[in-house]
């Protein structure tokens, strides 16, 4: 039987999340945690969905039936949509593994997503172009999200790194990180709500807009210092950078005690910035680091966080990793 692996990264928000809600500007880097789907081609008049990972399986009907298992709710979306687009349904199963942990901010529904599309058209032999592979694994995401921006679908099919801004097509970045330095990530281990922390927000903001502008002000010329500081390697600036805009998020209460304990542990150690990543009040934060206090800065989030690793950013998008055919 055929097989196909495909992957695609999660993403970072490095700069202005929150502040994009109203309009101002964030950047967005693909990051070196990936999420891998395995396609084959099985006998039988089914599809079988399997996530090692989460320890769960459920078997699909060829017309695409609501699934028992409600988190393989966005595979089944995906593959109707598909199904709209004139692709056909065959059997087949599909094995979803992610390196990030879930309900963190990095992205990995969309991921997952991404290489789930890609793996399946390959298979089909009628892999899609990068447009298609975003509009049909959003249509995954609106079953996880409700209303996604896109952004994370988007840096999970083309990598990189993106400035970008709601209602305006994103712009690449020609981000420089000199060889010395690296990003930390590391997750609280608490899943939370993107909704309800942006809904947070955005009461804060309107209830005192008079006062608050200036801080989504702020955060917006962080944003333009910062690509500056991408562009040119300027990593100190970066750092800088980091430690304003974590501010700024707690400022606005999305940032909690575990978030500003890892936050704070990282730049003891030695980081040039630590700050909140996503929607905060749990989830991951991201360092910025010299490369050789890497390993005391890992070694001392791993005290007190699920799981802290070395990440490279401006990753590369989505791939087919192996093609087995029969
Ligand atoms: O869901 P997360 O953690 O990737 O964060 C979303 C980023 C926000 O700016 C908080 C919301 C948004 O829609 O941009």
């Amino acid at each position: 039987m055929a097989r196909v692996v495909a992957s695609a990264p999660g993403k970072l928000i490095l700069f202005g999340e929150h502040f994009v809600v109203k309009g101002y500007r964030a950047i967005a880097t693909a990051v070196s945690l990936r999420a891998r789907v395995t396609v084959e081609g099985i006998e039988g008049n089914w599809i079988e969905l399997h996530s090692p990972p989460l320890g769960l399986k459920a078997k699909v009907t060829l017309d695409l039936k609501d699934p028992s298992v409600e988190e393989f709710k966005v595979y089944v979306e995906i593959l109707r949509a598909l199904k709209a687009s004139g692709y056909s349904i065959i059997p087949h199963r599909a094995i979803v593994d992610s390196e990030m942990p879930i309900a963190s901010g990095l992205g990995s529904s969309a991921a997952t997503s991404v290489a789930y599309v890609l793996a399946y058209t390959t298979l089909l032999g009628a892999p899609v172009s990068r447009e298609e592979l975003l509009r049909l694994s959003l249509e995954g995401e609106k079953v996880a999200h409700g209303r996604p921006s896109g952004v994370d679908n988007m840096i999970a099919v083309m990598g990189g790194t993106i400035v970008y801004r709601r209602g305006e097509n994103p712009r690449y970045v020609d981000v420089r990180i000199p060889g010395d330095y690296i990003f930390i990530v590391a997750d609280t281990g608490i899943k939370r709500s993107t909704r309800s922390a942006v809904e947070h927000v955005l009461r804060l903001a309107e209830s005192l807009w008079d006062t608050v502008e200036h801080i989504y002000i702020a955060a917006d010329r962080i944003v333009e210092r910062a690509l500056k500081a991408l562009t040119r390697g300027d990593m100190e600036l970066l750092g800088k950078l980091m430690n304003l805009n974590h501010g700024l998020l707690s400022a606005m209460g999305v940032s909690n005690m575990n978030l500003d304990m890892l936050v704070n542990i990282a730049r003891s150690r030695g980081a040039l910035g630590a700050k909140l990543t996503g929607a905060g009040w749990g989830g991951c934060v991201v360092a910025l680091a010299r490369r050789e206090d890497a390993h005391n800065i890992v070694g001392d989030l791993e005290r007190y966080a699920r799981l802290a690793k070395i990440v490279d950013v401006n990753a590369p998008g989505a791939v087919v990793e192996d093609i087995r055919s029969k």
